[in-house]
């Protein structure tokens, strides 16, 4: 089970939603610390832990400077991505860039970052070579599985998955990759997404453990780092658990002296790629009610939509619904939980059970600290909205709401003539 809180006391908040304006995003930096410091100290036995933060899940500097100072580095999917990691102050070494489908210009952004770059495919290897005239000294691949494990709704199956190096393949690039002078070897797998069996992240372990004694005996390569990529799940339901870092940890340290230094494979880094299990639970979007409509269903529509928190409507995820100050009220109501877009799926819940709503109740969306604000888009020209962060010394605006003007600014009005194909 797990306890459903808010950032503030119910009363603060809706003091400070209607001082803001909703809807906007919040969230508790001090807790996102906590846990990014209990996690490193969890895998403190491990020399060199490190997690990359994965921007995807919450690319805002504010938190990447945040997570940097406890000790943090960044894993980028993009070049925005890379450059908010460096405006963070984060420094290449600690950024890892676990791009799939790569563009050239990321792979220079990359290179002259000093960033861990991690392949997706074995031709990779020569568009860094042709991009940035050599390999770099420490080079990553992302290894898939295929049959050898099941992975999930979100990720995808790794025999379909898009994603990562077959285990045919992986040899021949850790071989290739030493033939062009790379002298440090990281390999990494993404395997699973917002998974809450630890038993899954350990086999992950057991699997990438497996797999350094392997290129050991078939290249005489030396794996030096191993990670194991985000996907750690967090309990969207009240009625599920988190997976504890320390419980975690303990198991895969376990594993770890059977299987590295038991075969004298040690040392051996490890690292993680999480976003979500970092800050999704820390954050909640917050919005007001405009209208409930009695239809074949109740309704009640939210001036959030699901360009501020698609995962409802994208993989039918839940996300836990608190209505302020009616926390003791009974939940004898059924509603679907909607947004103003001209898509019928905007609905943040289905047949939620709720206490009585009216116009003008403040409802905090648990859960939306990571692939919430993130996910979001310009869709019926809705305007991306607020992120606020909660610190020692109160609350910081750390993303002003878009306006109309911002976008506008990348119409051409009047449009453009592109003489040159006239
Ligand atoms: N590393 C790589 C290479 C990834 O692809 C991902 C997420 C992560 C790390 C971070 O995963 P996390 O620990 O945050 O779960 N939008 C979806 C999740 C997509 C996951 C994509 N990759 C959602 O809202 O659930």
């Amino acid at each position: 089970m797990t306890e459903k809180k808010l950032p503030l006391n119910e009363d603060k908040l809706r003091e400070f939603a209607l001082y803001a304006g909703t809807p906007f995003h919040i969230y508790d930096g001090r807790a996102i610390r906590e846990n990014a410091v209990s996690m490193m100290n969890a895998f403190s036995w491990s020399e060199g832990f490190i997690n990359y933060f994965a921007v995807k899940a919450l690319p805002n500097i504010a938190i990447l400077r945040l997570l940097g100072e406890a000790g943090f580095g960044a894993d980028c999917s993009s070049l925005p991505e890379l450059k908010l990691a460096a405006a963070a102050g984060i420094p290449g070494e600690r950024i890892m860039f676990s791009s799939n489908d790569t563009a050239d210009e990321e792979f220079r952004e990359a290179f002259q970052m000093g960033a861990i770059i991690n392949l997706d495919d074995i031709s990779h290897i020569d568009d860094v070579i042709r991009v940035c005239g050599s390999l770099p000294e420490t080079l990553s691949f992302r290894y898939n599985p295929g049959p050898e494990r099941t992975g999930n709704a979100i990720i995808g199956n790794p025999v379909e998955a898009k994603y990562g190096v077959t285990h045919d393949q992986l040899c021949e690039c850790y071989r290739k990759a030493a033939e062009h002078g790379v002298k440090h070897f990281m390999l990494h797998t993404m395997v699973a997404s917002n998974e809450l069996n630890e038993d899954y992240i350990v086999e992950t372990a057991r699997m990438l453990f497996a797999l350094v004694g392997e290129i050991r005996r078939e290249t005489g390569i030396i794996i030096e780092q191993v990670d194991l990529g985000g996907g750690i799940g967090i309990p969207y339901r009240p009625e599920e658990t988190a997976i504890s870092f320390h419980h975690l940890s303990a198991r895969i340290k376990d594993m770890y002296s059977e299987m590295i230094e038991g075969k004298g494979l040690s040392p051996l880094r490890l690292s993680f790629e999480c976003g979500r299990c970092i800050t999704g639970p820390h954050g909640w979007l917050i919005a007001k009610v405009l209208h409930v409509a009695h239809k074949y269903k109740d309704y009640a529509g939210l001036d959030a939509c699901m360009a501020d928190l698609m995962r409802p409507a994208l993989y039918g995820a839940y996300h836990h619904i608190t209505v302020l100050g009616k926390e003791s009220a009974a939940t004898r109501h059924l509603y679907d939980v909607t947004g103003s877009l001209c898509e019928n799926n905007d609905k943040f819940a289905i047949d939620r059970a709720l206490p009585e709503l009216e116009q003008g109740d403040i409802l905090a969306i648990h859960d939306t600290g990571a692939h919430g604000h993130s996910m979001g888009f310009n869709y019926n020209a809705k305007l991306r909205h607020a992120e606020y962060l909660i610190t020692d010394d109160g609350i910081y605006c750390i993303r002003r709401a878009e306006t109309y003007e911002d976008y506008i600014r990348t119409m051409m009005d009047p449009p453009v003539l592109r003489a040159e194909w006239q």
